[in-house]
């Protein structure tokens, strides 16, 4: 069986990394195959959301293959950082939603990949934590950049230089995550979230996402003279016409994505 597992329901990718008796450990397999199927999912026009997930029921993701990254010497180290942070960095530009339900144990770049996916969910047994420096290593998957952007730098800089691991409920507090269910219910939650996601605008959320992502990497006017410009183009489209539309006649709107 395949590292990865996609499945496509409803509009709705689910894809779920299948290394269950290694904690779903990301190896350059995984990371080839998660590669492979965004590129894919972004031009697929029957999917309007990823899911990302673990198997089984104890992780997400519980790092790097620590087995792989013990091999690698100080060139292949840095090759392997940057293949690693480009396959993290199509994850967080796709122009969809993409959601990470954390079923479990989401450690170093199992912690990385959340931190790439644009909304993050938890079950309550769910578990976050960098502890690369307890391997003698820091993240290498993006984690020391997204981590300070999400959460801020002092909680970031606790949780990089510590180790240490964080429960749900803290995860909730600092802003790792948004929503937290109980396991029985995660994949329930997940999906209801998506299919609110898939109701709304495709244009709009495509915008969104780059007004957000984008935004935030540049000073605050030029992102706000990138938000004018998005609305503005939003302004031009069928859907716009359409949500509006939907609104004033009191239905439902039926969005076509243009
Ligand atoms: N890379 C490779 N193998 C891993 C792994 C990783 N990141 N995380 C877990 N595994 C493997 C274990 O080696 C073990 O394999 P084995 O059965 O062949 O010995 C298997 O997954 C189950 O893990 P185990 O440690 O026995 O489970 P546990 O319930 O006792 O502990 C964790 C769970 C998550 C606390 C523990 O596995 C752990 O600390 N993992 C490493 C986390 C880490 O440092 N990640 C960052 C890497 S950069």
């Amino acid at each position: 069986m395949s590292v990865l597992v996609l499945e496509t329901v409803d509009r709705i990718a689910w894809l779920t990394i299948h290394r269950p008796e290694k904690l779903n450990a990301l190896n350059a397999e995984v990371l080839k195959e998660l590669d492979c199927a965004f590129a894919g999912l972004e031009h697929d026009e029957a999917v309007g959301a990823v899911v990302i997930t673990g198997s089984g029921e104890k992780a997400f993701v519980a790092g790097a293959d620590i087995g792989e990254l013990r091999e690698l010497d100080s060139a292949s180290a840095r090759r392997q950082g940057l293949a690693g942070q480009a396959v993290f960095e199509r994850i967080e530009r796709m122009p969809k939603p993409v959601v990470a339900m954390v079923n479990g144990f989401a450690l170093g770049g199992g912690c990385e990949l959340a931190l790439a996916c644009h909304i993050r969910i938890a079950s309550e047994n769910a578990k976050f934590g960098l502890p690369e420096v307890s391997l003698g290593i820091i993240p290498g998957y993006g984690g020391t950049q997204r981590l300070p952007r999400l959460v801020g730098k002092g909680v970031a800089l606790d949780m990089i230089l510590s180790g240490d691991m964080v429960n749900v409920q803290e995860a909730l507090r600092m802003g790792l995550v948004s929503r937290i269910f109980p396991a029985a219910e995660l994949k329930a939650g997940t999906e209801k979230l998506a299919r609110t996601m898939l109701s709304r605008g495709p244009l709009a959320l495509r915008h969104a996402l780059s007004a957000v992502h984008q935004g935030l990497e540049m000073p605050q006017e030029q992102g706000l003279q990138f938000e004018a410009a998005l609305f503005g183009l939003l302004a031009a489209s069928e859907d716009m016409k359409e949500g509006m539309g939907a609104f004033l006649e009191k239905r439902p709107a039926q969005f076509k994505g243009r």
